[in-house]
């Protein structure tokens, strides 16, 4: 096979791509039949260093509903461990899969060496500095719940993580898109990152801010997106950590200023920490509809780099 499509980071899809993906989704989401079998014969990889719930699981199910066979590689598994290189690696692998899921929790390098051939497809399951599939998959719960993307605002509390990164990416590609960031003070966004999704806003007419308050929130929101203090695969040097993150725990007093709109949590949750069970488990939270919504968007994101 040659002339496969790698998704490694939103910054390479154009918003056409980005939108077709999310809409993809939600038509598998509406009928998961709707593939059919596509991958019949293919055959792809699954390799996750650290744990997973979700996107493992999405994304090798995903496989497996579109016809496809899946090897899953451990943490332990591949020669990478004992010294064999990325570049030998992707060589190695593209001669014998169509398609390589990974979560490396390494830097964006890793990933690009090993999309550095045309035979295998290479998603990224999340590294260190972005989580592409999952804002895939938001933008496909959003639109399960919205018209458009268009002038959607969100609300996000908490680190400026690879999760945070991947909206920052895609949520100001579309018109009048509001995303407003409040993350506590040294742990927000990249600034190189704010940076770029300021210049996605400007020339998409949509707006991105971010402040290390909880001061002065926006009037109007239609979601409120959280995600765990401790991201997969991190931890923190300051001992005093937990202080700074405090106020940024979405409880109902915070959902109760925004009474239509919808929670969202990439999960998995801490409750108690970045939110309360009351909101997790309330009527305007629709996390676990998200998390469903990974499976619909992996075989989205599998036809897209695949079929
Ligand atoms: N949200 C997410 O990526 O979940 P997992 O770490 O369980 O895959």
């Amino acid at each position: 096979m040659t002339n496969v499509r790698h998704l490694l980071s939103l910054r390479d899809l154009s918003v056409a791509e980005v939108t077709d993906i999310a809409r993809r989704g939600t038509e598998i989401a509406a009928d998961p039949g709707v593939c059919g079998t596509p991958l019949r014969g293919r055959i792809v990889g699954v390799y996750f260093r650290v744990t997973s719930t979700r996107t493992r699981t999405a994304f090798s199910t995903a496989a497996m509903r579109l016809g496809a066979q899946v090897m899953p590689y451990g943490p332990a598994d591949l020669q990478l461990n004992t010294g064999e290189t990325v570049a030998d690696t992707a060589r190695v692998l593209s001669g014998m899969l169509d398609g390589l899921v990974a979560r490396t929790a390494g830097p964006f390098d890793e990933l690009r060496t090993l999309a550095g051939q045309k035979d295998m497809a290479v998603v990224n399951a999340m590294n260190e500095d972005e989580h592409p599939t999952q804002a895939l998959a938001d933008l496909t719960t959003l639109l399960t719940r919205f018209p458009s993307l268009d002038g959607v605002r969100v609300l996000y509390v908490g680190e400026g993580n690879n999760t945070a990164v991947a909206l920052a990416r895609s949520l100001p590609l579309f018109r009048g898109a509001e995303l407003e960031l409040r993350t506590p003070p040294g742990y927000g966004l990249d600034p190189a990152v704010l940076a770029e999704a300021r210049g996605l806003a400007e020339a998409h007419g949509s707006r991105v801010v971010e402040r290390h308050d909880m001061h002065g929130l926006p009037a109007r929101v239609d979601a409120v997106y959280t995600t765990r203090w401790q991201t997969t695969g991190t931890s923190k040097a300051d001992p005093e950590w937990r202080e700074v993150f405090s106020l940024f725990t979405v409880d109902t007093d915070l959902m109760g200023r925004y009474p239509d709109a919808v929670f969202l949590h990439d999960l998995p949750a801490h409750r108690g920490d970045e939110v309360t069970a009351e909101v997790l488990d309330g009527p305007s939270s629709i996390a676990f509809e998200q998390a469903q919504n990974k499976l619909h968007s992996a075989m989205a994101v599998l036809e897209w780099c695949l079929s």
